[in-house]
């Protein structure tokens, strides 16, 4: 039995599906209903801005009616109760890990509660409509503020500190996620070479099972739990 210390744990948006929040990819994903060219770039928001506003507009107002599920709460009964490291890295905007209570977590894509403006740069907490070109809190400006969400083509967010986590890890475990962007997919190698163990907790096989020591398939609100314990009680 290898001594876990160091934990990360790499969330995508599998975990939230439970709690009533779409996928992306897969059966009624977002990415099927449309084209990540026309909304999640840096072009798109430049060619049609009223459709990406409005895309995560009715993303963030659709946070008001989920709650967490037991995946989430669980993650966040491990944060507390783990006395090693243990980072949570989410791949998801929205902000049910928090609200679970997970303190020690990062959101590697930004977040649909985060914006940022594009005159002065400065992030603010946001949670109201950005169609409504709301004024930027810190310079004043009207019509600049962005979604703080990382499109593609974009650099995500605090990949040093990651990467870093990811060298100490004795274990890391991969929840809810394709496998299918990077860098997020790449970070069961990173944890491999680090010589971590490694798990994949998702309710399919993915492209990416096969870098893992051992895949469980099933609804997260169920491995996740069951895993926490397992963790806890050894
Ligand atoms: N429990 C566990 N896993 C689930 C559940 C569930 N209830 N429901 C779906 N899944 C799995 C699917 O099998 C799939 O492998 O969650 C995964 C979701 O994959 P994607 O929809 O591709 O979402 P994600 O991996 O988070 O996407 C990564 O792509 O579009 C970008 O920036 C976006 O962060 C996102 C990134």
């Amino acid at each position: 039995m290898t001594t876990i210390r160091n934990i990360v744990i790499l969330t995508g948006a599998g975990i939230s599906a439970e709690s009533g929040l779409a996928t992306f990819r897969g059966p009624d994903g977002l990415w099927e209903a449309y084209r990540v060219e026309e909304i999640c770039t840096p072009q798109a928001l430049a060619r049609d801005p009223d459709l990406v506003l409005d895309f995560y507009d009715q993303r963030r107002r659709a946070l008001g009616s989920v709650e967490p599920n037991p995946a989430h709460r669980a993650l966040a009964e491990l944060d507390a109760a783990w006395p090693g490291e243990l980072l949570i890295v989410t791949q998801n905007v929205d902000d049910l890990h928090e609200r679970a209570g997970a303190k020690r977590m990062v959101h590697i894509h930004g977040e649909l509660l985060s914006a940022w403006c594009t005159a002065c740069e400065g992030r603010s907490r946001f949670a109201g409509a950005m169609l409504d070109r709301p004024v930027c809190p810190d310079c004043g400006c009207v019509g600049t503020l962005r979604p703080d969400i990382v499109f593609f083509g974009e650099m995500p967010y605090e990949m040093e500190m990651i990467e870093a986590a990811l060298t100490r890890a004795d274990l890391f475990v991969s929840i809810g996620t394709s496998g299918a962007v990077y860098p997020a997919a790449g970070f069961v190698r990173l944890a491999k070479a680090a010589g971590a163990r490694t798990i994949e907790l998702n309710l399919d096989r993915t492209t990416g099972s096969g870098w893992f020591d051992e895949t469980r398939t099933g609804p997260a609100g169920l491995l996740v739990p069951q895993w926490v314990g397992e963790v806890l009680r050894r």
